[in-house]
């Protein structure tokens, strides 16, 4: 009997030799020293020995138990440290992790293109304060002291003379103080007006300003480039008209309309932009000869753009940043 037992020990030992991994081992102590293993079951053999042998089987049968625990905790050990477990704990038949990849914001988007459409047609772009004061922002463009828009609770002011600008078309004169015509630009940027958010409406948004200033413009050239820019932004069928409005640094004015379905195929004409010749009172102001020189100028929503271009009927949807939104663009 007992020299069964010590079989038992070198049978285990051997087949221990042979386990290369994890689930072999796992196999391994199962066979032997799991519940119904071989040498847990030789130590419910010691009762069967006479009296006299039990103490010497007693102490056999551990031994080997130790001896075979001991081996099998090591080898445990050392396999879970061992490159050979990680091999076999990578699944390459699992799809990999998706790297998720950033992009830029719809509104960076759109101003980009933009820029690239007027770039294509010979414009510079400018760049101007987002903190303007009230020269800029208003007097110089001829914006005078009742106009409502100069009423304090229509824009943000941060001091005496210091406001976030309300539009862009301050950029247009920062241009024209310090370049000679010819003038060609367009300018993106945020603007600022402290209205009730709604659906349309948002206390920051962008628009996208135009200025040519040349010899010899006309109401033609303006007609013909915002013609180019709506076919090239919005496809060549898409119908848009001029609608005769007012605004103090452009005479004659207009604001652009664009024709658009609804969901239900209704056609509605929604507003887009200002635009209108130069008024020569702003000429005057930045120092450009009103008799010599004619120039046009827009200014768009680029919300406005970029809701229409991609059928966005909630502007909050834009700044709200979740990205369950933005990733669609
Ligand atoms: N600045 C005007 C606005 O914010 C738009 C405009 C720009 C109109 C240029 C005419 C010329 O409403």
């Amino acid at each position: 009997m007992l020299e069964q037992f010590e079989k038992i020990g070198r049978d285990s030992l051997s087949a221990l030799k042979k386990v290369s991994g994890v689930a072999a081992l796992e196999e391994f102590r199962i066979k032997y020293l799991g519940r119904k293993g071989q040498i847990t079951q030789m130590l419910t053999q010691i009762g069967r020995f006479p009296a006299e042998q039990r103490p010497a089987a007693g102490q056999l049968a551990n031994k080997i138990k130790k001896e075979i625990t001991e081996a099998y905790e090591q080898l445990k050990t050392s396999l879970s440290h061992s490159r050979q477990q990680t091999v076999e704990l990578i699944d390459v038949t699992l799809p990999g992790k998706a790297v998720s990849v950033g992009r830029s914001h719809v509104i960076t988007q759109t101003i980009n293109e933009l820029l690239e459409i007027f770039g294509r047609m010979g414009f510079n772009v400018a760049y101007g304060p987002e903190v303007e004061d009230e020269w800029h922002n208003y007097v110089a463009l001829n914006i005078g002291p009742e106009h409502p828009a100069r009423d304090p609770f229509d824009a943000f002011y941060v001091g005496d003379n210091t406001l976030l600008r309300s539009h862009t078309s301050p950029v247009q004169i920062r241009v024209m103080e310090h370049t000679k015509p010819p003038i060609r630009v367009v300018a993106p940027g945020r603007c600022y007006r402290p209205d009730t958010v709604d659906a349309t409406h948002m206390y920051m948004f962008h628009q996208l300003e135009g200025l040519v200033v040349d010899e010899g413009i006309s109401m033609v050239n303006m007609k013909t480039a915002i013609n180019q820019f709506i076919h090239a932004f919005f496809g060549p069928d898409t119908k848009w008209r001029f609608r005769p409005s007012f605004f103090p640094f452009t005479e004659p004015s207009a604001e652009i309309d664009l024709l658009l379905k609804d969901k239900s195929g209704q056609e509605n004409w929604v507003e887009m932009g200002g635009c209108g010749m130069v008024d020569p009172n702003v000429f005057k102001e930045v120092g450009i000869d009103e008799e010599k020189y004619t120039g046009w100028a827009f200014g768009f929503g680029v919300e406005r753009l970029a809701m229409r271009k991609y059928g966005i009927t909630d502007i909050r949807l834009l700044f709200e940043n979740d990205l369950r939104f933005l990733d669609q663009f």
